[in-house]
């Protein structure tokens, strides 16, 4: 047996003002969309912004449902709308935050698997990584300089051609 290690690198800064200008703006955006979720049932509102490399932002937030499951996170509705609107657009970066209507977020928010594994497909799809900046409404914001440091030993299209 092997014993083997990853590792992932993470940027962690301390403020909206220590972080680079594209990634605060891009933020704001993502803070604008949080305040439009609709998140009636768990009260975490969560927002999501990302840029295209044609320039465009698009933004996103949780849309929840009476009959839970069928809610999608705000990552995904941004990104599926981005990729149905713009079906060759490169995401550049994603930022994302989150807060509770009568409760704090002390961490930045990390992404759940189901919306890592998308992040992942479009990555691999548009061979150039996705960035991903993460807030809470406390401590510091998280950011990562691919979808590899999120998601190790992702799941992508490349494992279905193996035996071909
Ligand atoms: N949620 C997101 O939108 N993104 C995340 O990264 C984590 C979870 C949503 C799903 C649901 O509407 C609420 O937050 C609570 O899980």
């Amino acid at each position: 047996m092997n014993l083997k290690t990853i590792q992932i690198k993470v940027e962690e800064y301390p403020s909206m003002e220590a972080l680079p200008d594209k990634d605060r703006d891009l933020m704001q955006e993502a803070e604008k969309a949080m305040e439009k979720a609709y998140a009636e049932y768990s009260h975490f509102r969560v927002g999501a912004a990302l840029r295209l490399a044609n320039g465009k932002i698009i933004t996103g937030n949780n849309q929840e449902n009476a009959a839970y499951p069928s809610g999608l996170c705000a990552e995904r509705v941004a990104m599926f709308y981005a990729r149905s609107q713009y079906p060759d657009a490169v995401i550049e970066s994603l930022a994302i935050c989150a807060r509770g209507e009568n409760f704090r977020i002390r961490d930045a928010v990390a992404p759940c698997g189901a919306c890592r594994q998308v992040m992942a497909e479009y990555q691999t799809q548009q061979q150039q990584d996705m960035r991903v900046i993460m807030k809470g409404q406390e401590g510091p914001i998280l950011a990562v300089d691919s979808v590899n440091n999120l998601l190790p030993l992702m799941f992508h299209v490349e494992e279905l051609k193996k035996n071909k």
